[in-house]
């Protein structure tokens, strides 16, 4: 490759450059590469980067996210929000999702989508929870992991998000995070390991904020010590949308490919003219120029997209849209059911309240925020996805008389529930990139649950939210429903789900906290200054994040991680553990032994007799997990394997992971706050390096 071409692959640009292109000063873009950018550029899509046509190497078409192809211009099906799926507890979920979403992004011209978003759920008011997969890094990093596998089997690349410790939104392009290596290696790194391991992205996308006062996109430590030493990553590191604050450095310090460049108007560092000036002064060098434009290479070609053309086609989108119901119908997680109020069996009449039930259900704002089929449905400046439950729940049940009311004014909404038999409120809370949002409902939602609560006793509280929320109401309700942003055919599922058509079995990958004075952290530094002010944050609960935090602090929360109600009941048995070749097995058998067929989700936490002697963020973590599909009676036998590093702490000084040697709890149950059975085991003294790669 000429040295004009390597420089070719390292440069993206935004689809803004459409337009804006041709007021770049030609000395920044050569007009050669500016006809090739205006004539190849997927209109409407995130980000371009030129191939070398000379090589038969192609155009990088880069697209969000992880619900779908986001595309201003092209309809897509959304899946429901990635914290939904996580709380599938069933990997097949997000990889038939990840499947479907990386097939419509080839259909559409893509070979890369910005998917794969991992951070965990430190603050429970980021803004981007939704897009990320839960507060446990076991758990995330197994179902993000499967939708990247999901998508790059399309021969497509999938990208992994936002490295690292992005875990606020406010001032994200400013606030400098302060964190031990420890903290990180044994939480939200631990989350991007997994994932990488198991989905085997071919980029990962640095973030836009400062950790332990370094660029996320010019980290040593992170980008070069970390991903590609440490964990052998062979891929290439793509910044987030502009996130760079120089060339040599950025470049030095283990970013590949800048991205987002459009106008005159750009500080771009990484433009073919700096990046010259940087080899010919030395400052960067040939062998690293040469490893970032291979690192892409080799990206293009181990995932298929050199050997695979992109070639658009049909995409059945009935077939889609049934992919994403079934993620729904086994993501919605029901968090309260008093007295068996659901399913609604044969119900006279009923009234759906608020929530714009009779439109659509409600998705999350930001990149990844996609056009879906049908047309969206925007109500004050929100995306409604065209799946409104009121419709479907009359389809469920014909014989019913729904009644709906906006939810407006609560008198009127209270006069309705108190006619019907049964309510149902629906209540929303809208999260979007770029900004924190609040754990209590907005727009007088709580005060409309309670009026209506207190007008029927049989109401049941139906949620579309970002993540976790505040519920004062809740002991005045019988039931309620946690649905995320369910996705394109959410109403469908959540009817299904109220009617019994299909048994709940989501189960939470978030803690939903009780109180303000339950968050780690009760300030947001940068809360409302200007966009990039300089903020810092100490994370001193280190990897103690969600029911880690809990347990450390003897909280109980409103609702545990791990909890999720079911129309039958299930029965954990027989559990035992032995070590094979240095693996520490758990075996046990999960039975249904209600009357109807349901979906039981195990999880096993580890435990060490004493926390803090050996060195623990917290008293336990969740070690592995399982969901079993059973009929009335019908039993199954479950088998899994612990990660070691999920017995271990990081020790940095000598780069390793460590079990300390004495006896370890594994506890069994369908929750983290669920009644356990319990086995113990003496584990030896082991010491090996965090540099997975080496070994
Ligand atoms: C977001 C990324 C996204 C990119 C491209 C950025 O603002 O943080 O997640 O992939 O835009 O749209």
């Amino acid at each position: 490759m000429t040295l004009d071409e390597k420089l070719r692959l390292v440069f993206g640009f935004s689809d803004r450059a459409l337009t804006d292109i041709v007021s770049v000063p030609d000395d920044i873009v050569p007009p050669d590469l500016k006809t090739y950018v205006v004539s190849h550029i997927v209109k409407g899509s995130a980000g371009f980067v030129p191939g070398v046509p000379r090589l038969g190497i192609p155009d990088q078409t880069q697209t969000d996210a992880s619900i779908g192809v986001r595309n201003s211009f092209i309809p897509s099906t959304a899946l429901p929000s990635s914290l939904a799926t996580a709380a599938s507890f069933d990997p097949e979920i997000p990889r038939a999702g990840g499947a479907m979403i990386g097939a419509e992004a080839r259909a559409t011209g893509h070979n890369t989508m910005l998917s794969g978003g991992v951070n965990l759920v430190r603050e429970p008011r980021s803004g981007r929870n939704f897009e990320y997969a839960g507060e446990d890094p076991l758990l995330a990093g197994i179902m993000v992991g499967a939708l990247i596998n999901g998508i790059q089997s399309n021969h497509i690349v999938s990208t992994i998000k936002h490295f690292a410790i992005n875990d606020q939104e406010t001032e994200r392009t400013s606030l400098d995070v302060t964190i031990s290596a420890e903290a990180m290696r044994q939480s939200d790194l631990l989350a991007f390991e997994l994932a990488i391991e198991l989905g085997k992205p071919g980029s990962v996308m640095c973030s836009y904020n400062l950790i332990n006062g370094r660029w996320a996109c010019e980290n040593d430590y992170l980008l070069n010590k970390v991903l590609k030493h440490d964990w052998g990553f062979k891929g290439f590191v793509m910044s987030d949308w502009g996130a760079i604050h120089s060339a040599a450095e950025a470049a030095n310090d283990g970013l590949d490919e800048f991205t987002d460049f459009c106008c005159a108007t750009d500080k771009s560092r990484f433009e073919p003219k700096i990046l010259k000036a940087a080899l010919a002064s030395g400052t960067i060098s040939q062998n690293r120029l040469d490893d970032m434009a291979e690192r892409i290479l080799w990206a293009l070609f181990a995932k298929g997209a050199v050997d695979n053309p992109l070639k658009t086609g049909p995409i059945d989108y009935a077939a889609d849209a049934a992919i994403s119901q079934k993620a729904a119908e086994e993501s919605l997680v029901l968090l309260k059911n008093d007295g068996n109020l659901l399913p609604l069996g044969r119900v006279k009449s009923i009234a759906v309240i608020g929530g714009n039930a009779d439109k659509g259900v409600l998705a999350g704002g930001g990149s990844s925020d996609v056009t879906p089929v049908g047309g969206a449905i925007l109500i004050n400046k929100r995306t409604y996805l065209p799946s409104a439950p009121l419709e479907a729940l009359k389809r469920e049940l014909p014989r019913a008389k729904v009644a709906f009311d906006a939810g407006i004014d609560t008198a009127s909404a209270a006069a309705v529930a108190a006619r019907s038999e049964v309510a149902i409120v629906f209540v929303t809370q809208y999260d979007s990139e770029g900004y924190d949002g609040s754990l209590e409902l907005q727009d007088n939602q709580d005060a409309l649950v309670a009026a209506v609560a207190k007008a029927n006793p049989k109401t049941i509280v139906v949620i579309e939210s970002g993540g976790a929320v505040f519920m004062p109401w809740v002991s005045q309700v019988p039931a309620i429903l946690e649905a995320f942003y369910p996705g394109i055919r959410g109403g469908a599922a959540i009817a299904r789900i109220l009617t019994g058509k299909d048994d709940p079995s989501g189960h939470l990958p978030v803690s939903f906290p009780a109180s303000p004075g339950q968050l780690a952290h009760f300030d947001l530094p940068g809360l409302g200054l200007p966009n990039e002010t300089p903020a810092h944050i100490t994370y001193e609960e280190g990897a103690a994040i969600g029911y880690k935090w809990y347990d450390a602090k003897s909280y109980t929360p409103l609702f545990a991680f791990g909890h999720g109600l079911s129309y039958t009941q299930f029965g954990l048995s027989g559990l035992s553990n032995h070590l094979d070749g240095g693996a520490l097995r758990v075996s046990f058998s999960i039975r249904n032994v209600g009357k109807r067929t349901g979906k039981g989700v195990a999880q096993v936490y580890v435990a060490p007799a004493d926390w803090r002697t050996a060195g623990w963020e917290a008293p336990r973590r969740l070690g592995a997990f399982a969901k079993a599909d059973l009929k009335p009676g019908q039993r199954k036998a479950i088998e899994l394997t612990i990660d070691p590093r999920l017995l271990a702490t990081y020790e940095a000084a000598g780069n390793n992971w460590h079990i300390r040697a004495g006896s370890y709890r594994l506890m069994l149950g369908e929750a983290s706050d669920a009644q356990m059975q319990s086995v113990d085991v003496v584990l030896p003294d082991k010491v090996w390096s965090a540099a997975t790669a080496s070994n």
